[in-house]
C-alpha cells in the first residue's frame, strides 16, 4: 500500500521584497485508496501544496518533510516524483507549443513506465481513454492545451491521469469551469482511477458538488497555508453553509 506522508511542511516563494512563508506546517498522509478534499479559501496555499508535491522549481521547502512509502519525495527531481507515482493535475495547464497531444501522452508514459508502450496496444488505450472522456479523436493531433477551452483542458488532465495511473493523484480545482455534463465525464474519468483501489487522491476544490460524484473519505480545511480542522464527508457541508470565516482568524490570508 503506497503512503504519501507530508510531515510539518513549510514552503516560501521568492516575492519582490523578499522569501515570504506560504506554507505554515502542513501535516498530511494519504494512503493508496483513499480520497482527501482539501477546501479552503483563495491564497490559503492550496495550489503551493499541489505544486510542492510535484517539485516546481518557485517553491523553495524550508522545512518538513515528504515521502512515499518511506522515500523522501523532496530529494527527487520532478521526473523522478513522476516515476515513484505522484501526479498533478494543475488548476492552470500549461500550452506546450509544437507538441502533440499523442506524442505528449506517449513521451509521458513511456518516462512513467520505464519503457515505451508498445504502439499497438497504446494507441487503443488511448483511443478507448479519449472515448470514455467524450473527446474528440482530433484533440490528439493538437498542440497540448494550445487554444484548448478551459474544459477540454481539463479533460486533458484527467486523460493523463488515466493513463499514467498513479499513485497519488492531485488535482487541483479539476472542477473550475467545467459545465454539467462535462463535470460528470470528469469525475466518472476520477472515479475510474479510484475504483482500481491503487491510488490516492487529493482533490483541491472550491465546491461541494463535485464531491456528489466523488465520494471523499476526508475533508480537510486549508487556511493560512495549513489544515485547520479535518473530518469527514459532513465538513464539506458545513463549509458551503458556513464558509471559512472561522477559520481565517486575523483577516486576509492573501
Ligand atoms: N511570487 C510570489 N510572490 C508573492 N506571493 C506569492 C507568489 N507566488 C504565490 N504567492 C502567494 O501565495 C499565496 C498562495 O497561493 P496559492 O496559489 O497556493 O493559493 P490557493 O489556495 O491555491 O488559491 P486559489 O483558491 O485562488 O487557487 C497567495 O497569496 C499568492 O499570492
Ligand atoms: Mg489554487
Amino acid at each position: 500500500m503506497a503512503t504519501l506522508e507530508i510531515h510539518d511542511l513549510h514552503v516560501s516563494v521568492e516575492a519582490e521584497n523578499g522569501p515570504r512563508e506560504i506554507l505554515k506546517g502542513v501535516d498530511l498522509t494519504i494512503k493508496q485508496g483513499e480520497t482527501h478534499a482539501v477546501m479552503g479559501p483563495n491564497g490559503s496555499g492550496k495550489s503551493t501544496l499541489a505544486y510542492s508535491l510535484a517539485g516546481h522549481p518557485k517553491y523553495t521547502v524550508t522545512g518538513g518533510t515528504v515521502t512515499l512509502d518511506g522515500e523522501d519525495v523532496l530529494e527527487m527531481s520532478v521526473d523522478e516524483r513522476a516515476r515513484a507515482g505522484v501526479f498533478l493535475a494543475m488548476q492552470y495547464p500549461v500550452e506546450v507549443p509544437g507538441v502533440s497531444v499523442s506524442n505528449f501522452l506517449r513521451t509521458s508514459a513511456t518516462a512513467v513506465r520505464g519503457e515505451a508502450p508498445k504502439l499497438r496496444t497504446w494507441v487503443k488505450e488511448v483511443r478507448e481513454a479519449m472515448e470514455q472522456l467524450q473527446m474528440d479523436p482530433a484533440f490528439a493531433e493538437r498542440n497540448v492545451n494550445e487554444g484548448f477551452s478551459g474544459g477540454e483542458k481539463k479533460r486533458h488532465e484527467i486523460l493523463q491521469l488515466e493513463l499514467l495511473k498513479p499513485k497519488i493523484a492531485i488535482l487541483d480545482e479539476t472542477d473550475s469551469g467545467l459545465d454539467v455534463d462535462a463535470l460528470r465525464v470528469v469525475s466518472e474519468g476520477v472515479n475510474r482511477v479510484r475504483e482500481s483501489g491503487e491510488v490516492g487522491t487529493l482533490l483541491i476544490t472550491h465546491y461541494t458538488r463535485i464531491l456528489r460524484y466523488i465520494k471523499p473519505d476526508f475533508v480537510h480545511v486549508f487556511a493560512n497555508g495549513r489544515i485547520a480542522e479535518s473530518g469527514g464527508a459532513e465538513l464539506a457541508d458545513k463549509l458551503e453553509n458556513e464558509g471559512y470565516e472561522s477559520y481565517v482568524k486575523g483577516g486576509a490570508s492573501a
